[in-house]
């Protein structure tokens, strides 16, 4: 059977750049992209397009049937700082569009599904450092309930239903083609833009919040293998942990400090410094590394690197 995927939220920071890498990998017309709204003109321009919400189990059934889809990513999700602001329309949108795939490969019409999840399925009784894949948990934000709920029922569907359904724990995800919308760890994403643009950044993480991330062409690399990897080899059908670099406001500020000397960083910490308190400071993903060979590849420098040099082009 030829694969033919849907991609929901693709018009989001991470489904963009996930768009373009199925397409580039499986071509571009067995990768439908799919939103509740429009996205980049590169990304309308790239293969096939449907306006969907993936709230919507009807309109969803009709797309995956029109096309033939086999593989679904769910990337539409409402994030951290967003969800506490909206708490019903966060659980409603995480939650509906979960169990809408989770059902869709339950009905056999849909084969493998991606669904991610986060460093917010932990909180603040979870160990900071190192953190391991199975430890306390009990998430204080609106959104951690959503990924670690959404964690148990991914599980659930695996092993009642026989889903074939895989998941990351993403860190703070660093990228410069789609900025990222409503997250706490957005701050490292801005800083970059900031930076060149105004040669400055007021952060609304303290200077010694310290938070996993990952430079966005480590997390394309990570889910596509856990896709194509044997099924076998998943043995963690809640969410994989996964880790690349941890770092602090004043520690990114260095590191764009060495390509810009007179970059200026204050801080002014809002509520979004209660959910990344809440959050680990660094990740074990040695699990990951074991069953399917995840290895990261960027650190901080080279993360800096790259971010400065395709923002200034
Ligand atoms: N990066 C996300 C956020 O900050 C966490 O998954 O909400």
């Amino acid at each position: 059977m030829s694969k033919s995927i849907l991609i929901l939220g693709a018009c989001g920071q991470i489904g963009t750049e996930l768009t373009f890498a199925l397409r580039e990998k499986f071509g571009g017309e067995s990768v439908i992209a799919s939103d509740i709204r429009e996205g980049s003109e590169v990304l309308m321009e790239s293969g096939p397009f449907e306006i969907l919400d993936a709230t919507d189990y009807d309109a969803l059934e009709e797309v995956v049937a029109y096309y033939e889809i086999n593989e679904v990513y769910l990337m539409a999700a409402m994030l951290s700082a967003t969800a506490e602001k909206f708490p019903l329309r966060a659980w409603n949108l995480n939650m509906n569009s979960l169990f809408n795939v989770l059902n869709l490969g339950k009905e056999k019409k849909i084969s493998k599904i991606f669904w991610p999840s986060s460093i917010a399925v932990f909180g603040p009784k979870t160990p900071k450092e190192n953190t391991p894949q199975n430890t306390i948990m009990e998430p204080s934000t609106v959104y951690g309930i959503s990924k670690q709920s959404g964690e148990r029922w991914c599980d659930y569907y695996h092993h009642k239903f026989g889903v074939d359904v895989r998941s990351l724990r993403y860190p703070g995800l660093i990228s410069w083609k789609t900025q990222p919308g409503g997250g706490t760890t957005d701050y490292a994403v801005e800083i970059y833009h900031k930076a060149l643009s105004e040669g400055a950044y007021t952060s609304f993480l303290d200077k010694d919040s310290k938070l996993p991330m990952m430079f966005m062409d480590d997390a394309i690399r990570a889910t596509l293998d856990i896709m194509e990897s044997d099924t076998e080899n998943i043995k963690v059908r809640s969410s994989y942990n996964l880790a690349a670099m941890s770092f602090t406001p004043e520690e990114i500020t260095e590191s764009i400090q060495k390509h810009i000397p007179e970059f200026k960083i204050a801080y002014e910490p809002d509520f979004r410094q209660a959910i990344a308190d809440s959050w680990p400071s660094s990740i074990d993903d040695s699990k990951a590394q074991k069953d399917w060979g995840w290895q990261a590849e960027f650190d901080l420098e080279k993360t800096t690197e790259e971010m400065l040099k395709n923002l200034e082009s």
